[in-house]
Order: structure tokens, then C-alpha cells, then sequence
């Protein structure tokens, strides 16, 4: 076969793109190992994902999960699957998961130097109607020495050594965000290895696109009611932005990291601090989006410099292309002056 593809270079899946990377950074390989297992975690659950209006496996779960949205069996699936994979890497020795109130330890024997936040399965409302939907995780190194604790994941995200995201979409990818950069990976479900498809992703510096749930829009802070009134009727009579809004966060920052634009899930009068969750949910996707070149902010700080309080604290979130997420904090800021 002729093939030409990224086969004929080096570092080429995310398994050999893990192992290069321990490799130049004379690293333990511990990283390695705990990529390896999320990636094995991440096939899982896109097979899950595909077969699941065949076997039944669409649908509401027992409990209720402690953000007190409706669980769906695969949201508890994807946990089990995700929880098992990291325990067994011997690469963590903490887990923080949407779907667990409380933190989880490794077992001594099993620990590695590794905190692991993660959202199993994001967008869970799109499951039924077949919608993307996705994975994210954030890993910090452990800084305290003694027993772990839940205290070990309350790092601000700047202190990150990796993030990323598995899209479960069209094609299944996952985008990893490290200090080399962010690089995208694509399953090939013939051969079920995840290839190098986009290296070194740097974001558009501006986009045409404005990602929000404008249902929210009698409750918007003025300073976000503004910002949407001038994509639409641009006072410098450039064209308008176009809407998107999928309702899944993995799939409309995606967009995002590919297309340019902002993504916005601002506080309202309803709910303050937004609904978005810090730790698995804000702070990975902030750190690929400025690892990519672009901007994430609350309105009042980065993201990734917030000191969080609690595990499953809530932000503000507005990330994306850095002119876009400027021109939105020139109007935020002109607000909080009044
Ligand atoms: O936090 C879960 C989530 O589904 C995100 O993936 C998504 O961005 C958001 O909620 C959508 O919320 P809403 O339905 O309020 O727009």
C-alpha cells in the first residue's frame, strides 16, 4: 500500500509522542504511563459512546451526582473506567472526578506523584441526541510531602504539567496541552491508536464566531449584554459574528481552538459564579487555550491564577482568541469602573 500519512514519522502516536517527550525531559516515565492509561480509558468510552443506542445503554443512572444534574449511565461508566485506568497507571495518588463528592486516594501501594482532575463525561445532555460530547482532565504534580489529601488538588492551574480532552464527535481526538505545546490526536478505529494529526496548535489571534447560551440573556451582566450587541450590529460596520453554540463544553471549545472566536459562560443574576466547574472543567481548557496562544479570564483574573478553595467550586468563564477575549475585557473593565 502507498500509504502517506504521519506513519512515516517519529512520535507519531500519542503512546511513542508520550514516550519522546519522557525521553528529551529525562523524565520518570511516570507521565508516560498515566497518558497511556487515559488514552486506554478514552478508547473505552468512545467505543461505550458508539454502541450505546444499541445496547441500551442510553439513559438516566440511580443516583444523583453532587452537582445535582441528572447522571447518565454513561457518565457513571466513563468514571469507573477513567478511576480504574489512573489507579492502575501507578502514576496518581489523587483524583478529583465531577461524579465523586470527595476525592479520591490511591492506595499506597499503588501511588505515583500525580494529581488527576477530571470531568469524565462533559456535555452529558447531548448524549440521547447523539451531540458531541467529552473527557477532560488536568495533571498537577503533587507538592506536599506526608499522606495525600484533597488539599494536594487545590493548586491554582498554572501549576498544571498537562491538560487535555478527548472529543467524542464526528471522529474521536484528544488534545493534549503541555509545555512542548498542544498537539491533537485522532483515533483510527481500524487500528485503535490515537495519530498525530495537528502539531504545535496555535489559536487565530482573532475569530468570527461567539459561543454562549443567549437563553441566559435577561440575566447577563451589562457588560456582557454590550459585548453581544456589538458582534451583532459592529459599530465600525465590519460583519456581524456568527453563533455557535453546541452546549457541550469539549465540542464548543474545540470549535473554538480550531475556528478562532470566544466561548463565554459568564456569571449571571442567577448564578454568580456561572456553572462551569474550576477544576476539571475551567482549568484544563484554559491551559490548552493559552498554551495555544490565547486568553481565559473570569473577567476580573485569569483563570489559571485563581487559588481554588474547593473541589468543586464554580467560575466565570470566557476563553479564546486573544483579540476577542481583549476586546471583551476592555468593555468587562469599563463596566467595573462605573
Ligand atoms: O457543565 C456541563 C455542560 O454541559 C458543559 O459542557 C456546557 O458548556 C454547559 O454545561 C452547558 O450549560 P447550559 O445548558 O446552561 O448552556
Amino acid at each position: 500500500m502507498d500509504y502517506q500519512g504521519p506513519f512515516q514519522e517519529e512520535g507519531c502516536t500519542l503512546t511513542s509522542f508520550a514516550l519522546e517527550k519522557n525521553k528529551k525531559t529525562k523524565g520518570t516515565g511516570e507521565m508516560s504511563q498515566l497518558l497511556t492509561s487515559l488514552c486506554t480509558a478514552v478508547k473505552v468510552i468512545s467505543y461505550a459512546v458508539r454502541k450505546a443506542g444499541i445496547v441500551q445503554f442510553y439513559g438516566i443512572a440511580d443516583p444523583t451526582n453532587v452537582t445535582d444534574e441528572q447522571v447518565k449511565k454513561l457518565d457513571v461508566f466513563s468514571n469507573e473506567v477513567i478511576i480504574n485506568m489512573l489507579r492502575s497507571s501507578f502514576a496518581t495518588c489523587v483524583l478529583v472526578s465531577e461524579e465523586n463528592v470527595h476525592a479520591i486516594i490511591i492506595e499506597p501501594e499503588k501511588r505515583g506523584k500525580h494529581v488527576v482532575c477530571f470531568d469524565p463525561l462533559d456535555g452529558a445532555s447531548n448524549v440521547d441526541c447523539l451531540g458531541s460530547i467529552g473527557s477532560i482532565f488536568g495533571i498537577y504534580r503533587r507538592m506536599s510531602a506526608g499522606e495525600p489529601s484533597q488539599d494536594d488538588a487545590l493548586q491554582p492551574g498554572r501549576n498544571m504539567v498537562a491538560s487535555g480532552y478527548a472529543l467524542y464527535g464526528s471522529a474521536t481526538v484528544m488534545v493534549i496541552a503541555m509545555d512542548c505545546g498542544v498537539n491533537c490526536f485522532m483515533l483510527d478505529p481500524d487500528i485503535g491508536e490515537f495519530i498525530l494529526v495537528r502539531k504545535d496548535i496555535q489559536i487565530r489571534k482573532r475569530g468570527n464566531i461567539y459561543s454562549i447560551n443567549e437563553g441566559y440573556t435577561r440575566n447577563f451582566e451589562p457588560a456582557v449584554l454590550e459585548y453581544l450587541q456589538e458582534k451583532k450590529f459592529p459599530q465600525d460596520n465590519t460583519a456581524p459574528y456568527i453563533a455557535r453554540y453546541v452546549g457541550s463544553m469539549v465540542a464548543d471549545v474545540h470549535r473554538t481552538l480550531v475556528y478562532g472566536g470566544i466561548f463565554l459562560y459568564p456569571a449571571n443574576e442567577m448564578s454568580p459564579q456561572g456553572k462551569l466547574r474550576l477544576l476539571y472543567e475551567c482549568n484544563p481548557l484554559a491551559f490548552i487555550i493559552e498554551r495555544a496562544g490565547g486568553l481565559a479570564t473570569t473577567g476580573k483574573e485569569p483563570v489559571l491564577d485563581i487559588v481554588p478553595t474547593e473541589i468543586h467550586q464554580k467560575v466565570p468563564l470566557i476563553l479564546g482568541s486573544p483579540e476577542d477575549v481583549k476586546e471583551f475585557l476592555k468593555i468587562y473593565k469599563k463596566h467595573a469602573e462605573k
